[in-house]
């Protein structure tokens, strides 16, 4: 439903001026009469992003990404409609007029902007008196200590509430906030002798927002052992509903649709660790029980969802239970493992990034997590415990789907520790129906229908990065007609992420010539990747160089595909040998691109 007249959002697509705004994310050139720049969606080193002032929109041609100002906001930002067109007029000063609202969600509308306005007055507080306060120096020394540096501090908004019973609630309400508005937004509470009494006091704040940045409560850390609880966090009010939130998703969510994937760690010192290191997409759970309203969050900013869990079992065993509901969404989820004894954010500033960069490179799915947690809690010494071991194995593998890859891996490695017969395992399961990968379903941008579009719908995102980028080098070897046959036979089934992609190049293959003939009837998601790829190859501008590029490209998506297996798979001996194929490729990249700029 819309809530803001055609008009307003006319005059305000009318009044932003795009090439700043985009100009703001990518560098920008003036070319005839567009401005071209390497495209914020998709990884390039040649510019194939244009922008147009006057028809004010963006268009790629690598990616096929467009859509005007308001579109640009959604993606870039991870915004619903609504939440873009709100940033967008409060930026270029544009007043929106709302469609006839009715009076009590009007009312509703005004106390939830007034309670907001209030909390953000809290963080401008707290955040002030961190950076400037004489009783703040404890926190400032502790917080340096733990290898935090002052940018990071700032770029979450982290403050430090004062030690005084009633510091906040005394300026609110100097400031015409009511008694009851102050309790309502979780700042203050009757004190015993019924004055107003600051919930928060002598604490490191951490600022809950929303995706937009909007905060809507605080997480707050004791500076001592002593102070308990270590972490004081706003209780459930009418902004702020602990289930839902992440920490730091408003800073991490416009790198994360970039980069296509998420990291969910658990505490908020590890995502200060990780943003400080450069991992920006990443983002706390806030403890260790992931709820299904988190899980939805993530799948909406990102594809592909890492957790990295630490190394106690309580902590998984509350993460894998919603995991497990993962598996009816479109998303990938991978688990990761902390070495015992430390979380990210130690493991980040004693090792760097790298260092958890790798961890994430061997992280599981979770059925494969999941058996190997099994394996290492089973005796498996006694026929005994491998009963044991195979009454619990039973549901997990018929969790998976059947005929599935994942399936696959998760018997042969249950029946390898186990001592069994991979059939023992097999037969006789209640098998569930067989669902589509989330990369192979033909929604989102394979039917001309942007990941955007999809997320607004209510679908999640999927912003497949690896297969986008088999699709447009298809339309490349349609297009370059010289050498895309050759290139286009050279391709093996390890090149693509999914069958489909692999029967879009069947059929190419086979109907080069005239790719839109005798596409299969009952095959709709045939016909859209086919149909995509030969529109795309019609329009592609492309030569023998960029072509080359792509296809090295995807060589080393392949082979990062095949070292993420072999660390999986703890086999040392086809690491080694995977690593100088990748660094070769990776110079062949490198010397070609010096070539093309
Ligand atoms: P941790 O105890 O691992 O805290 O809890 P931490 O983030 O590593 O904190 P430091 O490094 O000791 O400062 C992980 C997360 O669980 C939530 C917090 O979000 C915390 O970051 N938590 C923990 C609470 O909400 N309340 C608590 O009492 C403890
Ligand atoms: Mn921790």
């Amino acid at each position: 439903m819309a809530i803001y007249t055609r008009d307003s959002i006319e005059r305000l697509r009318d009044t932003v001026d795009v090439v700043e705004l985009v100009g703001a994310r990518t560098d920008l050139r003036r070319v005839g009469g567009n401005w071209m720049g390497l495209c914020p969606f998709h990884d390039e080193r040649t510019p194939s992003f244009s922008v147009s002032a006057e028809k004010k929109v963006f268009y790629c041609f690598g990616c096929g990404e467009s859509g005007d100002a308001i579109k640009f906001v959604e993606a870039t930002e991870g915004l619903d409609f609504p939440a873009a067109v709100e940033m967008l007029a409060d930026r270029y000063g544009v007043e929106l007029r709302r469609e006839h609202e009715d009076p009590r969600a009007e009312e509703r509308r005004r106390r939830r902007e007034r309670l907001r306005a209030l909390v953000e007055r809290a963080t401008a507080f707290y955040e002030r008196y961190l950076g400037e306060a004489a009783e703040a120096a404890a926190a400032r020394e502790y917080l340096a200590g733990r290898g935090l540096r002052e940018d990071v501090l700032r770029e979450f908004r982290i403050g430090f509430s004062p030690p005084a019973w009633d510091r906040v609630a005394t300026a609110a309400g100097r400031d015409g906030y009511r008694p009851e508005e102050l309790a309502a937004a979780g700042l203050a509470q009757r004190g015993r002798g019924g004055g107003l009494v600051d919930r928060f006091r002598g604490r490191i704040m951490f600022p809950l927002a929303d995706p937009r940045g909007r905060v809507l409560g605080f997480g707050a850390r004791s500076l001592t052992e002593a102070e308990r609880p270590k972490y004081l966090n706003t209780s459930e009010n009418e902004l702020y509903h602990k289930g839902r939130q992440l920490f730091g998703i408003d800073r991490a969510r416009a790198v994360a649709a970039k980069r296509g994937r998420i990291v969910a760690v658990e505490g908020y010192t590890d995502v200060l660790a990780l943003h400080q290191g450069g991992m920006t997409e990443s983002v706390a759970i806030m403890g260790t029980a992931l709820t299904q309203e988190q899980l939805a969050e993530l799948s909406r900013a990102a594809g592909t969802v890492y957790l990295a869990l630490d190394a106690d079992r309580s902590g998984q065993e509350a993460m894998l239970r919603a995991a497990r509901g993962a598996r009816e969404r479109d998303v990938e989820l991978l688990v990761a493992e902390m070495p015992e004894g430390s979380d990210p954010a130690e493991l980040v500033t004693r090792e760097g990034a790298e260092a958890f960069e790798r961890l994430l490179e061997g992280a599981l799915s979770v059925p494969e997590f999941e058996a190997r947690r099994l394996v290492a809690s089973a005796d498996l010494r006694t026929p005994h415990g491998r009963d044991r071991a195979m009454t619990a194995a039973r549901p997990l593998v018929e969790s998976v789907p059947a005929n599935s890859a994942t399936r696959d891996e998760v018997v042969r490695f249950l029946a390898d520790k186990l001592s069994v017969d991979p059939s023992f395992l097999t037969t006789q399961l209640r098998e569930q129906p067989v669902r589509a990968p989330a990369h192979a379903r033909p929604n989102g941008d394979s039917s001309g229908v942007s990941a955007v579009d999809s997320r607004a719908a209510g679908a999640p995102a999927s912003l497949d990065a690896a297969s986008r980028k088999e699709r447009t080098f298809l339309a490349m070897c349609l297009a370059e007609r010289t050498h895309g046959r050759e290139y286009l036979e050279r391709l093996d089934d390890d090149h693509f992420s999914s069958d489909a992609m692999r029967a879009v190049r069947d059929h190419l293959v086979s109907h080069f010539e005239d790719p839109l003939s005798d596409l299969p009837a009952d095959d709709p998601m045939l016909v859209a990747l086919v149909t995509e790829v030969a529109m795309r190859g019609q329009e592609e501008q492309t030569s023998p160089e960029a072509l080359r590029l792509t296809f090295l490209e995807l060589e080393l998506q392949r082979l990062e595909r095949e070292l993420r297996h072999a660390t999986r798979e703890n086999d040392f001996g086809r690491q080694r040998d995977l690593w100088p194929v990748r660094e070769g490729v990776k110079a062949q990249i490198h010397e070609l691109m010096g070539q093309t700029q």
